[in-house]
């Protein structure tokens, strides 16, 4: 079998995406941590929440920059629609790219409370983005050299 045609090599994209996706998982679970303690009167939750969300930030957008460079020879090689998925994957983080750098802009300009309410908007979206990727671009069904079904996980 030739380096080509080694499915592991698409299996191994996967594993990093999910690992990139779990650890981004992990982060926002403690800024809505931190939020819920904001919330409950605890004003250390609040600027906790903030220094989490700029660390997560720094992740985030390494991410997007590493999903790319991963996805984009994939999914330019795979025939089932791959450009059109490669396409809807750019424009997805670039939305992305613009809704961090709001948020982050926020910081200083607006309240706690937007900030917070905006932080757990992104959360909620990022999280649904996130489910979106691991079945439409990394899934072993829609991966183009996939060595058959498999498990979502
Ligand atoms: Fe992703």
């Amino acid at each position: 079998m030739s380096p080509a045609d080694d499915p592991s090599e698409d299996l191994e994209v996967r594993r990093t995406v999910l690992d990139e996706h779990d650890e981004l998982r992990r982060q926002l679970d403690q800024i809505d941590a931190c939020l819920a303690q904001a919330a409950a009167g605890h004003g250390q939750g609040f600027v906790e929440a903030r220094q989490r969300f700029h660390a997560m930030l720094v992740f985030f957008l390494g991410h997007l920059d590493h999903e790319e460079a991963l996805l984009t020879p994939l999914l330019s090689g795979c025939e089932a629609w791959g450009p059109v998925r490669l396409e809807q994957l750019l424009l997805e983080h670039a939305a992305q790219r613009l809704e961090v750098a709001e948020l982050a802009a926020l910081d200083t300009e607006t309240s706690a409370n937007d900030w917070a309410v905006r932080m757990k908007q992104f959360g909620i979206s990022l999280r649904i983005d996130m489910a979106g990727e691991e079945y439409d671009f990394i899934h072993p069904n829609a991966l183009p050299r996939h060595p058959g079904p498999a498990p979502l996980r």
